[in-house]
């Protein structure tokens, strides 16, 4: 089929939900798609954030294809060691106090059932979020999400959400009190242009929460599994060392098979019991062969380490470009601020066969490529911003 057959048959058989780029995808590899006419494209949005260790990275389609000649499914109503496999594997390269593992199957879900568990522990419901952060499209999730019209959209939306500023420690600090379950952010917020907040930050939000008996969750689902040249935010630098009481994650950690997980300290899963949570497809076997698989990429290629350099390299090279007043964020986590709105770099990185992102910050524009991603494959960007 040619593009405009398969743009016209998806827009007659699927809602028109999404805006779409004016391609069709149909292979990738690394850090390229190649399009239905054949067209190859940089993807400096790594499929949605998603694709952290590359298109269609070998070590995980032969994961994922052994697997599914053994059996593609069953659930938690039965053990399986690749299961068991990726659970230990996940929790070995977590923060030192985040022991156990619950999976899942989205973003949104994991934020779902980390609410869940700060409720039932701390027997409370309200829980404390902040503007700009991006959590999720599902009832509880969208309700604590304090961006745009999410929100709205979302209504009736669940009660108890509060909204804080993000990065002022002082106005939470007289805000948070023994009501409270649960203060959920982003470490660093995507969506809303890549703002970022100072280590003492995230040491305030642990004093604050260790007084008054509050979870404190990280939303890691952007900035989990290697993102920012760490495995992950929670007990990084960038944290102050501060490690969460649950992460969540999705987005990288199956390479584009979707799967959920939330990651948990001690004191928190001791307290969930049988049926408390769960999920039909969660920790199913073509998933957890898919996470393993990923987080072994990452490992084998040294993706974090790439990453990290990638980094410097792009932010000395965006030096040359007069438009750019600022680079904020980290690793492959980056946010392009440009003098002006960054909409028309967008639409002219497009057209010369670079794919990025926008934010909800009109001069911000979003890099989330793959791990994997080279230097010549930089170079690329530079020349087309020039
Ligand atoms: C930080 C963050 N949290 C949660 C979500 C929701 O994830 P999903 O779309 O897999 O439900 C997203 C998705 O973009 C996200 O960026």
């Amino acid at each position: 089929m040619n593009f405009t057959e398969i743009e016209t048959l998806e827009e007659q058989f699927q809602v028109a939900t999404y805006a779409k780029m004016n391609i069709a995808v149909e292979s990738g590899r690394g850090a390229w798609i190649w399009t239905s006419d054949g067209t190859k494209y940089l993807d400096l949005y790594g499929g949605h954030a998603v694709c952290a260790t590359g298109h269609s990275h070998p070590h995980v389609v032969r994961a994922i294809q052994e697997q599914a000649e053994k059996v593609l499914f069953y659930s938690n109503l039965v053990y399986s060691e690749i299961r068991a496999r990726a659970a230990e594997k996940l929790v070995s390269i977590a923060p030192e106090s985040l022991t156990k593992a619950f999976f899942c199957n989205s973003g949104t879900e994991a934020n779902e059932n980390a609410m869940r568990m700060a409720r039932l522990f701390t027997g409370r419901e309200k829980v404390i979020t902040f503007t700009g952060g991006f959590h999720g499209r599902t009832a509880d999730s969208i309700s604590a999400t304090f961006l745009g019209k999410y929100r709205e959209i979302g209504k009736p939306n669940v009660p108890g959400h509060v909204a804080a500023e993000f990065g002022n420690i002082e106005q939470l600090r007289a805000l948070a009190d023994k009501e409270y379950a649960a203060i959920m952010l982003e470490p660093i917020q995507s969506m809303a242009g890549v703002t970022e907040a100072a280590p003492e930050f995230f040491r305030g939000l642990r004093e604050i929460c260790d007084e008054h008996g509050i979870i404190l969750i990280f939303d890691e689902v952007q900035t989990g599994v290697g993102r920012t040249g760490n495995w992950f935010f929670g007990g990084s630098g960038l944290a102050g060392g501060v490690e969460p009481d649950i992460i969540s994650l999705a987005k990288s950690l199956g390479s584009g098979v979707p799967v959920g997980a939330c990651l948990l300290n001690e004191k928190v899963s001791a307290d969930i019991k049988t049926n408390d949570l769960g999920t039909t497809f969660g920790g199913g076997m073509l998933a957890m062969a898919a996470v393993t698989a990923t987080l072994e990429a990452i490992e084998n290629d040294r993706m974090r380490e790439n990453i990290t350099e990638i980094e410097s390299y792009l932010r000395e090279r965006l030096k040359e470009i007069e438009e750019v007043v600022a680079v904020h964020g980290k690793g492959g986590l980056l946010g392009i601020e440009f003098t002006e709105n960054c909409k028309p770099f967008h639409t002219k990185l497009l057209e010369n066969k670079i794919i990025t992102g926008t934010s909800s910050k009109p001069n911000v524009l979003r890099l989330l490529p793959p791990l994997c991603v080279k230097k010549e494959e930089i170079d690329l960007l530079i020349d087309a911003l020039r």
